[in-house]
């Protein structure tokens, strides 16, 4: 099975409810939309290619902590749409999921989605419990507090934001867990595998930034323009559409260069290519700024 095939089919099993007769539908059903179709399932797909690039000798596991990872992403983002926080109608180019589904469920399906993205990992207790365990720790720290998503969505309650710490939580957290997962997965050390979750992760940051800037809401299936709506820091405001491109193209270097010595090493630098090839604006869209 492909990677793409992977993930979609334990992210499947991880929101199937077929036969639990308690289950209230409409969560079930609001859980099942903010999942799929999905986006681009760019971090489980790093955490896969590294995993991959180390031998990958415990596939199961390396498909629950994708699938964990990706649910913990779609989390953050059925919360970051609420009206409490960026307030979206669109996301994923189809109506959000307080749009869909009103507040309450919406707010339950953030909460079930982070739930069952450790249970989905604690499954693996008995036969990985020390590769499991890790797994559900690094998740933890890079979902949560004080380097995680819930710290970097905090920053925009405080009176003065550190941004690079903002930045390092909100967006790249998920980019460490994913390199660092993969390598934990495959029965690796973790440290080693953070720079380059680092690098990716600030690269898809400036990428993120172009898009803001330069595509329709109809090509990002979500609001434009938000960081200058929000009066938020964007690489294109700060260097020109010509100084982001340069800047991203330098992180992407030193992101191939990190990547630790392993057998799959050549591979992974094909995928990291590939993931930033399909951030990046394309060149039609460059051209039309
Ligand atoms: C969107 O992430 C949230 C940010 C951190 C900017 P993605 O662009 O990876 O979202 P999907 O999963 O592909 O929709
Ligand atoms: C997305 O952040 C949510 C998290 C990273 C938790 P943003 O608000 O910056 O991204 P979009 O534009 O809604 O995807
Ligand atoms: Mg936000
Ligand atoms: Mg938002």
């Amino acid at each position: 099975m492909g990677i793409h095939a992977r993930i979609q089919a334990e992210i499947a099993k991880s929101v199937q409810f077929d036969g639990h007769s308690h289950m209230p539908n409409t969560l079930a059903q609001a859980m099942e939309y903010a999942v799929f179709p999905g986006g681009a399932r760019i971090r489980p797909t790093i955490l896969l290619s590294v995993a991959l690039a180390c031998g990958d000798d415990q596939p199961d596991l390396t498909d629950a902590a994708a699938c964990a990872l990706e649910l913990v992403h779609c989390a953050s983002l059925v919360h970051d749409d609420l009206p409490c926080f960026d307030n979206s109608d669109m996301r994923r180019g189809k109506p959000t999921v307080h749009r869909a589904f009103g507040e309450p469920i919406a707010v339950l399906t953030g909460d079930s989605l982070i739930i069952k993205a450790f249970e989905h990992l604690a499954l693996h207790c008995t036969t990985s419990p020390d590769r499991a365990g890790r797994l559900i720790a690094h998740l933890a720290e890079y979902a949560g507090t004080p380097n995680g998503i819930c710290a970097g969505q905090a920053w925009e309650s405080e009176p003065n934001i550190d941004l690079s710490a903002y930045h390092r939580s909100k967006t790249g957290a998920l980019f460490i867990a994913a390199t660092q997962m993969g390598a934990i997965a495959a029965g690796q050390n973790a440290d080693e595998w953070s720079d380059l979750g680092a690098y990716i992760g600030e690269a898809f940051q400036v990428a993120d930034d172009l898009r803001d800037v330069l595509c329709t809401t109809a090509e990002l299936g979500k609001p434009m323009g938000q960081d200058a709506i929000n009066n938020r820091p964007n690489a294109v405001a700060q260097l020109g559409v010509a100084g982001a491109m340069e800047k991203l193209n330098d992180i992407l270097a030193c992101a191939i260069a990190s990547i630790p010595a392993c057998p799959g090493e050549q591979a992974l630098a094909k995928m990291v290519r590939m993931q930033a090839d399909s951030i990046m604006p394309s060149a039609d869209i460059v051209q039309r700024a």
